[in-house]
């Protein structure tokens, strides 16, 4: 069954834009991201949108309906009422190109900062092993497809522009606590020190656990209890482990 949904949809650039109301027909079993295209063929050309896969895998459709950061493609129009306006603007926490497209390059540029996995030298590739538990508990991180709606939504950077350059936000320091807690990464050997890293150079202070991030993952990965949680532990198991205290003060003399 059809109807008509009302929509309010930003238009605009870098430079200041506001919301357009649209009449627009829905069918049923349809997404928002159909209702976009839809809007494109019919009464926008020019709406600008970024997209690709129209399968929740590629990370692309990011932006926010009535408020809430999520994925164009996954979100059914069958989960509004059909009289409910329904309001779609950019991701909140980067900048503007145009309309629903943002420059995520943030997000690019902090995953540079985090050391790539250092395989151990006395192994030779096909002599890894790893224990299934082990193996298990990164299989959950690798399913991130780079939405950036975590990202998008943690309140460390999502109205505080000036915290950017020291918090990576959850999807990297998730990325660090999978390599920390990854048993074969020898980083600590080329002198990365991953827990102390996330605490100094990836913000790991910043966060308070509110798990606004983990609510608003489309892979329904557990960043908060699985991945920022252990290492925020880990890092400070080992600030106040007296050993690790007396042999970081024994090195420094
Ligand atoms: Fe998206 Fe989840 Fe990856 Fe964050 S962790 S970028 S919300 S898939
Ligand atoms: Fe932000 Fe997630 Fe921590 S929303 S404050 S990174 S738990
Ligand atoms: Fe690929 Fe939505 S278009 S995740």
């Amino acid at each position: 069954m059809s109807y008509q949904a009302h929509f309010k949809v930003w238009r605009g650039d870098a430079v200041g834009g506001g919301l357009a109301d649209f009449e627009i027909a829905v069918n049923e079993g349809e997404v928002v991201l159909d209702i976009i295209h839809r809007l494109q063929a019919t009464q926008a050309p020019d709406l600008a949108v970024r997209w690709n896969c129209k399968a929740g895998k590629c990370g692309s459709c990011s932006a926010e309906i009535n408020g809430r950061p999520r994925l164009l493609c996954m979100t059914r129009m069958s989960v509004f009422g059909q009289d409910e306006t329904v309001t779609v603007t950019p991701l909140r926490a980067f900048p503007v190109v145009r309309d629903l497209v943002t420059d995520v390059s943030f997000n690019y540029a902090k995953a540079r900062e985090v050391p790539a996995f250092v395989p151990p030298a006395d192994l030779k590739a096909g002599e890894y092993r790893m224990r299934q538990e082990d193996v298990g508990r990164s299989q959950e991180f690798r399913k991130c497809i780079e939405c950036f709606l975590c990202q998008d939504t943690c309140h460390v950077v999502r109205d505080h522009e000036e915290n950017k350059a020291a918090f990576a936000g959850p999807r990297f320091l998730m990325r660090v606590a999978e390599l920390d807690m990854h048993p074969l990464d020898a980083a600590d050997e080329m002198g990365v020190d991953r827990k102390r890293s996330a605490q100094e150079e990836h913000g790991l202070g910043y966060c308070n656990i509110t798990k606004c991030c983990t609510e608003v993952c489309p892979e329904h990965i557990k960043i908060t209890d699985n991945a920022l949680i252990p290492l925020k532990e880990r890092a400070v198991d080992r600030k106040y482990d007296p050993l690790v205290w007396l042999g970081n003060k024994i090195r420094r003399r």
